[in-house]
């Protein structure tokens, strides 16, 4: 049994036992245990009965040893309060409370929503709350079978507008933004989307996770792609350390192509074939660059290698082929890269 479920028998919480939420929490707080954070737990039990409720709070401080813990709750429960535990009255539908007990008593690194379960009240404090959680952090919703319930503000229909779980699924989406921009590059996601890092469903129980989700698409190539410029660094960095096979020249210049540096890529995919000269897609692959460069001689030569050590690799002839073609189109000493084919009567300008 994992610590927290442990930890739960002790505490009176339907954490576990009524729910099994425990070991789906410790998978996704145990690196919060010896840190300096701050938890906030919405609804802390008991309902009106002040001297009722606290259990979860009390095992949060047990499981976080140097958590300071906070509790909201519709009902006053003040006298719950204890060293690292704070209970404060409010409700959790109301935006304007929630902001202040996040600037009071925040900013929180985890937040869990076991409160009233009805869905405007859950949407409303996870709308509030998310954006004001540290970089990092969790947010925990439980009991998100309600969305199912009319009694809770759901639905029967699984795809209703309204529910937490519909708004839980919408961000899934959310953390592919980048990849929708690819084909819509007007779509502008909702601001919380750059700051999903995961999203997580168990049985009534989703987490999300903030963190850094602003990379580009895997397909947002150019000069300016942070993806792209990080992967070079790394392999650079592997190349400079020695010892480097034509396996990472080539995907250095595989790289350097995907930025548009052609004069660089050429020169490291040119290095890894002189690395592997018997390894016939070297030379496919310098061929592939050089007829990207425009430099059609040169890649029929390589893609010719290539055959001659492939010889029944249909998609070096292929190629070669193309490159003929286009040999023929524009006769030798006739393709200019400053002014393509495809450019308009008037260029080069001037
Ligand atoms: C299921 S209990 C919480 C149990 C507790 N978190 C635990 O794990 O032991 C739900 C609590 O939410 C409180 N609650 C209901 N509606 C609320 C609201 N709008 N704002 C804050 N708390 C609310 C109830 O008073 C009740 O004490």
């Amino acid at each position: 049994m994992d610590p927290l479920s442990r930890l739960a028998l002790i505490h009176d919480t339907d954490k576990w036992g009524s729910h099994f939420y425990t070991a789906a929490y410790h998978r996704h707080l145990a690196r919060f245990r010896s840190r300096t954070v701050s938890l906030l737990e919405l609804g802390v039990g008991g309902y009106n009965n002040p001297d009722e409720g606290g259990g979860s709070l009390r095992l949060w401080k047990d499981y976080l040893t140097r958590g300071t813990i906070v509790g909201i709750d519709l009902f006053g429960k003040a006298d719950l309060s204890e060293e690292r535990i704070t209970v404060v009255q409010g409700s959790q539908s109301d935006p304007g409370f929630l902001a202040s007990v996040s600037q009071r008593h925040g900013p929180f690194d985890i937040v869990i929503d076991d409160g009233s379960h009805v869905q405007a009240d859950v949407l409303t404090s996870f709308e509030t709350l998310f954006p004001l959680l540290e970089h990092g952090g969790i947010y925990a919703i439980e009991d998100t079978q309600t969305s199912y319930w009319p009694d809770f503000g759901g639905s029967t229909d699984p795809a209703a507008a309204h529910t937490v779980m519909t708004r839980m699924k919408s961000l899934t989406d959310l953390l592919n933004y980048a990849e929708i921009q690819v084909v819509q590059p007007e779509y502008r996601p909702d601001p919380v989307a750059h700051s999903i890092k995961t999203v997580t469903f168990y049985h009534n129980l989703v987490f999300i996770e903030k963190g850094d989700n602003t990379s580009a698409s895997n397909f947002a190539d150019g000069p300016g792609s942070r993806g792209l410029l990080r992967s070079l660094r790394v392999v650079q960095r592997a190349i400079a350390a020695g010892g480097a096979g034509a396996e990472l020249y080539g995907r250095q210049a595989r790289l350097l192509a995907k930025l548009g540096r052609m004069d660089e890529a050429l020169q490291q995919q040119a290095q890894a074939a002189a690395l592997e000269p018997s390894v016939p897609r070297r030379h496919g692959r310098l061929a592939e660059l050089l007829a990207d460069a425009g430099r059609w001689a040169e890649a029929a030569a390589s893609f010719r290698t290539a055959i001659d050590l492939s010889p029944n690799n249909p998609v070096y002839a292929a190629e070669l082929a193309r490159v003929l073609q286009r040999m023929t189109d524009e006769p030798a000493g006739a393709y200019d890269p400053e002014c393509p084919p495809e450019c308009p009567p008037e260029c080069p300008p001037g």
